[in-house]
């Protein structure tokens, strides 16, 4: 069964067709609300919430463990996860879609492994491609045929926040090789490659990264409110033309 994990603007997929709804625990606590259980394009799907779907619960404070668990116990063997990004490349300019392609993680104390030596072993898993690669080429495929331009391929920096990053901030991460910033992409990939979940990630550029585009003097959040609602109508079409497939 195919996951998704809603992100800023997708607290809710409104084609769903939902049969059920779950409130479920985990041996690492609460997931970020009920998993709601659906048919989409004839296929079933179960969906989350990642910050809640009254969308309260900020970045650093979801509890990626128990949401990755959670879908996994439901019988999820591949997860989609929707987030919205900052663009930092000059061409990833607000409304574009992205599935990026690495990672790097500059977030900080958040549990970021199910692996915490508490079972007496110690484990070590590969993350060279952090995303599954068929899944990858599902979601491609799936924007082509809903006739929707992806980017494909981009490295994603994985921020702590809640707060935007300071122009400085976004100049070093360039450097270090970035496309993009978000603050939710890790653990979340991790956690579901140490379950065992092909992952992978379809972003939204809602604004330029600080420093960047006409937001050199600022982000707007009521700008980003906009491009959210307007692009997530495209995900929601693209998921739709994956379950089809
Ligand atoms: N930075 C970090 N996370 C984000 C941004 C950003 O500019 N936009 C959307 N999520």
């Amino acid at each position: 069964m195919l996951a998704i994990i809603g992100g800023s603007g997708l607290t809710q997929l409104a084609n769903l067709d939902v049969t059920r709804r779950e409130v479920v625990r985990t041996p690492y606590g609460e997931p970020s609300g009920p998993l709601t259980f659906g048919r989409l394009g004839g296929r079933e799907l179960v969906f989350i919430a990642r910050h809640g779907y009254g969308h309260t619960i900020p970045p650093h404070r979801v509890n990626y463990r128990a949401n990755i668990a959670a879908l996994r116990n439901a019988g999820a063997g591949k997860v989609i996860s929707v987030a919205s990004v900052g663009g930092i490349r000059a061409d990833l300019a607000p409304g574009s879609l992205v599935v990026p392609d690495q990672i790097i993680d500059y977030t900080w104390g958040r549990h970021s492994t199910f692996f915490d030596g508490h079972d007496g072993q110690v484990k070590h898993i590969d993350f060279t491609e952090p995303y599954d690669f068929d899944l990858r080429r599902r979601l491609l495929e799936a924007a082509r045929l809903a006739g929707e331009a992806v980017v494909d391929g981009a490295v994603y920096a994985a921020t702590q926040g809640p707060r935007l990053e300071t122009a400085a901030e976004i100049n070093r991460m360039e450097r270090d090789g970035a496309d993009v910033v978000g603050m939710t992409g890790m653990p979340e990939a991790v956690l579901a490659r140490e379950a065992g979940l092909a992952y992978a990630a379809l972003n939204v550029v809602v604004n330029h990264a600080a420093g960047r585009g006409a937001s050199a003097h600022g982000i707007e959040m009521s700008a980003i409110e906009a491009m959210l609602q307007e692009a997530m109508m495209r995900v929601r079409h693209l998921l739709e033309r994956l379950c089809e497939e």
